[in-house]
């Protein structure tokens, strides 16, 4: 017999998702949607969900009159399992050392490497986990995890089960990248060291739960044919390409993206109009980083060559992502929607729709109607304490998601019917 999971009702503004056939945004006053079996039943006007779905029936009711119910949301780039601390690096930051300098030292990526591979399993596990709940308590209810902290076989098969074993107890819906070439370890080069990454960690790494193959293409990191080579081998054992991509150079990333027909492109703080061009043409997601250009004091990407970009295409204009890394520490999908109007000027209603649906689109989740409340759409719902998605971004530095449902099941707060 199907359970009716949850009813949210009367919400003031309830976000749908992008509007047929176009990139704004569709919402519904005092709308409703009710949750059975894990899937979006019915979302519409109050009345009538309520009609078909009566609210004491529901496992869980939640009365949102006055409140923002939207999709959870969607953090499509997040390096979440890591161990130690960064926050010395971060007061040398603040004083003017730039972040290359501090990895072309052995500090930054390197040092996490050095905790991650002195870390037990079950420190991984919990690492992880904390880090999860704490998006979840900010409205994440789909993130991406990337390895990358290992640099090694065993380190990063050891990531790969360390984020398998926290997804599979936790509610927040995890995607795995496997991102051996993050940094190039100390006792190599980078040409041995793509070896190492194609014939050793791949073929392993395959039998894991990652779908994606990442690559940090950045001057002396790995070139653009390093990248290449990666993820031409990624491809071949199963794992869709994405790339980070002109972050602090612009060294051809983004049309190594658009050339491979990756899934995502990533960071993009030097791409040009061009670059936009050819990622829109070829399909590829272009994710945008605010809080790491925030934290590291670099110009913003431009939002809106992405927007132009994609008129008249297919597929999501851009998405925006966390980041989340002890570079980058920041859990909250709001406040980078805040970043992303405040800082790059977008509208607040692409800001949120680049939070979810389009987010979606940088993990290949779009089919599946990921980030959006349709018919048949997982039920990952928030319930936020403000009259409408402006608010979001309008009230920075606020954690206003006051309930989360994952599945239809409540995972933060939920209060009373
Ligand atoms: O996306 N740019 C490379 N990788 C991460 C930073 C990881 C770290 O500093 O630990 C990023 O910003
Ligand atoms: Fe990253």
């Amino acid at each position: 017999m199907s359970s009716l999971d949850a009813v949210v009702h009367g919400a003031r503004e309830l976000v749908v998702g992008p509007a047929a056939g176009g990139s704004t945004l569709e919402t519904h006053a005092d709308g409703a949607v009710a949750v059975v079996d894990g899937a979006v039943a019915a979302v519409g006007d109050t009345a009538d969900v309520l009609a078909a779905y009566p609210a004491e029936n529901a496992t869980t009711a939640i009365d949102a009159t006055g409140k923002t119910v939207l999709p959870g949301f969607v953090d499509p780039h997040t390096h979440a399992l890591f161990a130690g601390d960064r926050s010395d690096e971060f007061a040398a930051k603040l004083r003017g050392k730039p972040y290359q300098e501090i990895l072309a030292e052995g500090g930054g990526i390197l040092r996490t490497v050095d905790a991650v591979r002195a870390a037990s399993d079950a420190a991984l596990v919990a690492n992880l986990t904390a880090q999860l709940d704490v998006m979840l308590a900010h409205g994440t209810t789909t993130a991406e995890v990337k390895t990358g902290y290992g640099l090694d076989t065993e380190t990063e098969c050891r990531m790969l089960d360390a984020i398998a074993a926290a997804a599979a107890e936790h509610p927040v819906d995890v995607v795995t990248t496997f991102l051996g070439a993050h940094a190039v370890p100390d006792d190599t080069d980078a040409d041995a060291y793509v070896d190492a990454v194609i014939a050793d960690q791949l073929p392993a790494a395959a039998n894991g739960p990652a779908r994606f193959c990442d690559v940090f293409c950045e001057a002396d990191v790995f070139t653009v044919e390093q990248s290449r080579r990666i993820l031409d081998a990624g491809r071949e054992h199963g794992l869709a390409p994405k790339l980070h991509a002109e972050e602090f150079t612009r060294l051809g990333g983004a049309q190594l993206a658009a050339d491979l027909g990756a899934t995502s492109a990533d960071h993009l703080l030097h791409a040009t109009p061009e670059d936009a061009a050819a990622l829109a043409d070829a399909g590829v997601t272009p994710v945008l980083l605010p809080a790491t250009a925030f934290v590291l004091d670099e110009a913003y990407a431009d939002p809106q060559q992405f927007l132009a970009a994609a008129d008249n295409r297919t597929g999501a204009p851009v998405a925006l992502g966390t980041d989340l890394n002890p570079n980058c520490y920041t859990h909250s999908m709001g406040f980078v929607v805040s970043l992303a109007c405040n800082g790059m000027r977008m509208a607040p209603a692409d800001a949120v729709l680049a939070a979810t649906a389009w987010a979606a689109s940088a993990l290949d989740r779009s089919q599946d109607g990921t980030g959006t409340l349709r018919e048949g759409t997982d039920g990952d719902v928030l319930v936020v304490d403000a009259p409408s998605h402006v608010h979001l971004p309008y009230n920075p530095g606020v954690n206003n998601v006051e309930a989360v449902l994952t599945d239809g099941t409540v995972a933060v707060g939920g209060g009373g019917a």
